[in-house]
Parts: structure tokens; C-alpha cells; sequence
């Protein structure tokens, strides 16, 4: 009987010594509970150290819910990602397997002295970045002059920044002509697409937790053809082999050809050779070539090389005049012209430029050889207004210059090069020998020849 009734009171008593002990005995925290950061899917794992536990438990719970996750070495919640380990009753570990971004929160570890005592923390779960494919951009084909917005949707925990880059390097150009290497924000609006911005892009995602995610867009631009003749006017002589050539900027890729002087289209054969050299797959830019293995005089004309695509045909031409053959001591070869013009697609072009396409001949006492080339120089408006953009140069009165042969160098001077030109004033005209010094004696001709050179030579 005795021995019986001995057993509560024992226990009773050593609960009444660990409750009523003073403070040293009384369980204490050894830290503040860590605060956690896990990737999406990995374990966390919360450790608790409890000083002198004695008679008491430690439980884990879920400060947002109120709920009981476990109690000493049980697990009460129906979660089966928990569970909880410990070492000799000092060291409590909460595990959550798997997390799961519902698993963010404060964690509490807890243990039941009266008031109970506890600390908490916090598990971040962190999601790498991810693209998403609907709202994203897939590849886009626009119209040369369109405005144009690449999308990248990222999602991520924290949020992703999406960059944008060009995947061949390089800038990429805004609206305000400013040129950055990259962008940053999920979208890249680009007004006024030009031929320049072709081409792949990658919208990368990254918020700081690995992988880092990219997406390849590829912006496809479609224009009418272009097509720049380098050498407008080739003089040969019969039996001469000779290569004429043209460049032409088009997309969709262009059919081009060339045709003879009958209008007739050139092929293959023992006279001729024709060929398109592209300088990469998905360039816009070609060059056309016609190898004539040995001029004849039917020959001797206007050959045309024409450009097509879906958008328009543009063509130019080169004249092959005759020459006598040169005596043999001196160096065979074909007597440049070098000059160059841009033709676009006339229809356009000459609405846009506001340019009329006639003969250059006033004021001017040329053969018509010189026409042609005064001709081909005003179709090129395309490009003079790029010059002129560039230079900030009143077209008008570059176009006047151009057409009496440019009283005006000085201004010519300082649109072109910031050469250190003096203020312009009338007296500066037609006193340009230090200018024309700075040029190869090419340009050093008399003055009118000197300009029309100069403006075609852009
Ligand atoms: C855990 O984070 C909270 C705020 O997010 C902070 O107050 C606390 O000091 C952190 N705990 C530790 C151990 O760093
Ligand atoms: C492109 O955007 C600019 C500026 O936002 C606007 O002025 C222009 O009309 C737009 N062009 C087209 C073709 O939508
Ligand atoms: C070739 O065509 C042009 C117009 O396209 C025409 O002016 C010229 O007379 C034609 N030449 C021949 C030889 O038919
Ligand atoms: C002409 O022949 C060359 C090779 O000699 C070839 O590269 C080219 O494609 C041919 N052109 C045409 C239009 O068939």
C-alpha cells in the first residue's frame, strides 16, 4: 500500500522541483530561431536549442495558422512533408520536406512551462525565374517603319527583372536614337522599325536564384528592295572581261536578275556569269554580280539589275560605253567613275522626298554621259535624305547645290565633316583649297565635278 501511493507522490515531487526551481533550472533558448530562405522543393529545416528541457516538451507550430505541427518526437499535423528529430533533447528539428510556396511563414518552436515560452522564424521559399510561353512574344514580322513591342511575361519569387539583349551583341536602337547595349522591363517597345533591328533578341529573367532563364525572339523587319550601284558608268573596250555589280537591301529575300542592253534578262552562259553573294543566312544584304567574259558590242548600253520581292521591284543601272583599248604598255583596266547611288522603289520614293526626278542639265554644258550620272544621283533620294538627316542640312539647298554645281562649299564643309570650319559667310565660297586639301587629288578637279563627287561619294 505504501509503495503504491509512494510512486504518484515521487513523481509529483519531481515535478514540483523542476516547476518550482528558481530561474537557472527553468528551460531557455540557446538563439533566435534561424530564418530560412529554400529554393522551391528543397527540405527546410528550422533547429531549435532548448537549455535544462527537463520535464517539459517542445512543440513546433505554424504561427499563421494556429496550428500544431508536432509535439516532442510525435507529429500531430496530417502533413506528411513534416517531421521532427531531435539530439539528446537540446536540439529540435523541424523538417518540411518538398516545400511548397504555401509554406511561407513564421515557424514557432515552443515549449509548455506556464507562461509558455518561444521563438520564431521565417521561411522564404524562393522560385527561380520561369518565361511564360503565352503572354511572351513569339517571333514577329513587321512592316520596315511599324511600331513594334517584344513581350517577356517572367514569373518568380521574388520577382524577376527581364532584360533584353540582342543575342548577336550589339545595340539596340530607341526611339530617341539613344543606342543601349540592353534594356530592362517586360517589354521592348521599339517605334519606327528599321532594317537595323532585325534580327534575334533574348529577354533574360533573373531574379538572384538559379537558373536564370532567357527566350530567344527573333524580329523579322520586311521591306521593298533597295538596290545601290557602286559604278554607274563603265567604259570598256570589245573583248574586255568585266564584272558589274550591284548591292541590293531587301526583306523577304528578293529574286534579282540582271538584264542586257535589249531589255533581254541575262543567264548563265559561255558570255555571261551571274551570282548573288549573301553575307550570312537571314542578311538582308545581297550582292549581285554579272561577270561578262568578254564585252561585245551588243554589250555596250544600259545593263539593269533589278531587285524583287513582295513588297516592290527596284532596279538601277550601269552603262557600258566603249573605249579603245588601251595601248599595251599601260595598265589594263576599266576607267572608274566611282560614284554611288541609292534607288528605291520609285513610286515610293518620290512621294516621300518630295524630290522631282528630272535631268540635272541646267547650267550645265556636259556631255550626256554627265546627265546620267546627275540623273542617277537625284534618284537617290532615299539616301541623300539619310545624309541629310545625319547632317542636319536643309535638302533644298543641298539639292540646289547639287543641280548648278554648289556655290555654297562652306556649308557643304561643315554639314559633312565638322571639319573646323569658319563661320560661313559669302565671302568663304570658292575658297576651299585647305578643304580640298584634306581629299585624295581625285576630288581636286574644278569645283563643280569636285561637289557633284562629294555629295554621290555618301
Ligand atoms: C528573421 O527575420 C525577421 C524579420 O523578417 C527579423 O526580425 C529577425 O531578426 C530574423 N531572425 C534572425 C535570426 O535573423
Ligand atoms: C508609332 O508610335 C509613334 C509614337 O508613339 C506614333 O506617333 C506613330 O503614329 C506610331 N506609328 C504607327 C505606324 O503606329
Ligand atoms: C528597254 O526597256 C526600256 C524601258 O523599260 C525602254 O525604254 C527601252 O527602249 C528598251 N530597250 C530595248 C532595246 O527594247
Ligand atoms: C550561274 O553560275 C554560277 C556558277 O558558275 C552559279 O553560282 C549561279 O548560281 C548561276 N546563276 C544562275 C542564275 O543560275
Amino acid at each position: 500500500m505504501l509503495l503504491v501511493l509512494a510512486i504518484p507522490v515521487f513523481f509529483i515531487a519531481t515535478w514540483a522541483s523542476a516547476l518550482n526551481d528558481p530561474s537557472s533550472e527553468l528551460p531557455r533558448f540557446e538563439h533566435p530561431l534561424n530564418n530560412l530562405t529554400i529554393s522551391v522543393g528543397r527540405e527546410a529545416i528550422f533547429t531549435c536549442i532548448v537549455e535544462n528541457l527537463g520535464p517539459y516538451k517542445v512543440a513546433w507550430l505554424r504561427v499563421d495558422t494556429q496550428t500544431i505541427l508536432t509535439i516532442a518526437s510525435h507529429v500531430i499535423t496530417k502533413n506528411h512533408r513534416i517531421a521532427v528529430t531531435h539530439s539528446g533533447h537540446r536540439a529540435w528539428f523541424l523538417h518540411i520536406r518538398e516545400t511548397r510556396e504555401s509554406d511561407r511563414g513564421w515557424y514557432m518552436c515552443q515549449v509548455n512551462t506556464d507562461p509558455m515560452s518561444s521563438i520564431t522564424g521565417f521561411l522564404e521559399i524562393v522560385v527561380p525565374p520561369d518565361i511564360l510561353d503565352y503572354p511572351t512574344s513569339t517571333d514577329m514580322e513587321v512592316r520596315e517603319g511599324s511600331n513594334v513591342t517584344l513581350r517577356c511575361a517572367a514569373t518568380g519569387t521574388p520577382k524577376p527583372t527581364v532584360t533584353w539583349r540582342r543575342e548577336a551583341g550589339g545595340t539596340i536602337t530607341l526611339s530617341n536614337w539613344n543606342e543601349v547595349a540592353s534594356i530592362e522591363g517586360p517589354e521592348l517597345e521599339i517605334t519606327g522599325v528599321t532594317r537595323l533591328h532585325m534580327g534575334p533578341y533574348l529577354c533574360i529573367a533573373s531574379n538572384g536564384v538559379p537558373p536564370t532563364v532567357s527566350k530567344r525572339i527573333v524580329l523579322i523587319v520586311h521591306f521593298p528592295p533597295m538596290v545601290w550601284v557602286e559604278q554607274q558608268l563603265i567604259g570598256a573596250y570589245e573583248g574586255q572581261k568585266l564584272v558589274l555589280e550591284c548591292q541590293s537591301e531587301a526583306y523577304p529575300r528578293p529574286i534579282t536578275y540582271w538584264t542586257k542592253p535589249t531589255n533581254e534578262t541575262v543567264t548563265n552562259d559561255s558570255h555571261y556569269k551571274v551570282e548573288t553573294i549573301s553575307k550570312g543566312y537571314k542578311d538582308y544584304k545581297i550582292t549581285m554580280t554579272l561577270t561578262i567574259k568578254s564585252v561585245r558590242a551588243q554589250d555596250f548600253g544600259f545593263f539593269r539589275c533589278v531587285s524583287t520581292n513582295s513588297l516592290g521591284e527596284t532596279d538601277n543601272r550601269i552603262k557600258l560605253y566603249r573605249i579603245d583599248k588601251p595601248p599595251t604598255t599601260r595598265r589594263p583596266g576599266t576607267r572608274r567613275d566611282s560614284k554611288k547611288s541609292w534607288k528605291l522603289d520609285h513610286s515610293h520614293e518620290k512621294k516621300a522626298a518630295g524630290m522631282r526626278d528630272e535631268p540635272m542639265s541646267k547650267g550645265s554644258s556636259d556631255s550626256g554621259e554627265e546627265q546620267i550620272e546627275f540623273q542617277s544621283a537625284t534618284a537617290s533620294s532615299t539616301f541623300h535624305r539619310h545624309f541629310l538627316t545625319n547632317f542636319e542640312m536643309n535638302p533644298s539647298r543641298v539639292t540646289r547645290q547639287r543641280k548648278f554645281g554648289g556655290p555654297n562649299f562652306c556649308e557643304l564643309r561643315k554639314a559633312v565633316k565638322s571639319f573646323q570650319a569658319p563661320a560661313c559667310g559669302g565671302k568663304e565660297k570658292f575658297k576651299d583649297k585647305e578643304f580640298l586639301g584634306n581629299f585624295s587629288p581625285e576630288f581636286q578637279r574644278p569645283r563643280r565635278t569636285v561637289m557633284r563627287d562629294y555629295l554621290l561619294s555618301f
